[in-house]
């Protein structure tokens, strides 16, 4: 399936608490020297008290819209990947519909872990399809500090927070941008590989009970390599491309050393697989909109280039598409909307 829809604009907010690996081998018994060995990450950004999924969310939309020089009024659909919401309900979405005044817009979050905003583009990408919708904002925005066992040193080191989006809209006839074979799998019989537990998880006290991610590093590992090397030739090939088409991978940031093995596995040279998770960690659904919105103000983007997008988390869930990229708008209104934000 192709559809002709293209983004016009990227935005990221990212917190501005930084937590090194020298942090955490203070909080457990870890050190700077594993975590980076093992999985690439240097630092990840934390939330302040005040921050939530929806508030760093707004921040990273406000973003994305003025680097697509679109007025919010214009936006008719906010999907939110997320599986870090402020609350039960409302929906992420509908909070940051409101939070940037968008009253025409539908609005509803998706929850498919780190491959959340897969699953949310790909919705919005039939939504324009159809032409039931002409303007999404679509967002990957996560708290996952509020859900990590902060004595677990399996999982705390590898998590972080914050959030991306994109403006995606209808391409008018002539003008570039696709969105190619997006495809989504799933396999719920490997659901206790990596969960979180929540309110509504039985045995658990109402009000009372704690969020509490849990995972099985080591097959985690072992089925994110396979299922993104698979998923990203289907859609290579169902593109009617080859992976020499592909002029950079944007991947869900993990683990450095499952983006190098599915990177081995699919025969694409690391410098066409984009990173950025040395500085962020792993932010789950928010991942590829962060490191879209930065593969784009440092020019690694170019109007006509084939973009593979590929994620793999808790479900199991895994996805990938190819865009044919547009070109935001305004590119460097992110760098600047971004760095204000850190700057408040
Ligand atoms: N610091 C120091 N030692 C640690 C540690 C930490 N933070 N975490 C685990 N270890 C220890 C283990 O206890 C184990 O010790 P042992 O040999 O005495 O039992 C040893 O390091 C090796 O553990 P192992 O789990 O085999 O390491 P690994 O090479 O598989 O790396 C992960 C662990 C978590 C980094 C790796 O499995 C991984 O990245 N998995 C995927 C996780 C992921 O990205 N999930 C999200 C997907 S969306």
């Amino acid at each position: 399936m192709t559809v002709s829809a293209r983004i016009t604009g990227t935005g990221r907010y990212l917190p501005e608490r930084i937590l090194t690996n020298q942090d955490l081998e203070r909080m457990v018994e870890t050190s700077d020297q594993w975590i980076r060995e093992r999985t690439g990450i240097r630092e990840r950004r934390i939330a302040a008290d005040h921050e939530t999924s929806s508030s760093m969310g707004a921040e990273a939309a406000r973003a994305a819209l003025a680097s697509a020089e679109l007025d919010p009024r214009e936006v008719d659909l906010v999907i939110a990947g997320t599986c870090t919401p402020d609350g039960m309900f409302p929906a992420v979405a509908s909070r940051i519909q409101y939070a940037i005044g968008a009253p025409h817009a539908a609005a509803f979050d998706v929850n498919s872990a780190c491959n959340g905003f897969l699953s949310a583009i790909s919705t919005a990408t039939q939504f324009i399809g159809t032409g039931a919708a002409q303007h999404a904002v679509v967002l990957g925005t996560e708290t996952m500090s509020r859900i990590l066992d902060w004595s677990d040193r399996t999982t705390c080191v590898l998590f972080g927070d914050g959030a991306g989006a994109v403006v995606l809209e209808a391409a008018q006839p002539g003008e570039p941008g696709r969105v190619e074979a997006p495809l989504l799998r799933s396999d719920g019989s490997q659901a206790s590989l990596l969960y979180a537990t929540g309110p509504c998880t039985p045995g658990q006290a109402g009000i009372e009970a704690e969020a509490r991610l849990v995972m099985d590093g080591r097959a985690v590992f072992r089925s994110a390599v396979n299922a993104m090397a698979d998923i990203c030739s289907d859609a290579i090939a169902a593109a009617g491309l080859t992976v020499d088409d592909i002029a950079l991978c944007v991947p869900h940031q993990a683990n450095e050393r499952i983006l190098a093995a599915t990177a081995k596995q699919l025969g694409l040279p690391m410098e066409r697989v984009f990173m950025n998770l040395d500085r962020y960690g792993n932010t789950s659904s928010a991942t590829i909109p962060i490191a879209l919105s930065e593969a784009s103000d440092e020019g690694r983007l170019q109007p006509g280039d084939r973009v593979l997008l590929t994620a793999f988390g808790g479900g199991l869930s895994w996805g990938a598409m190819v865009l044919e990229w547009s070109g935001v708008r305004a590119p460097l209104a992110t760098a600047a909307v971004a760095a204000g934000a850190r700057a408040s």
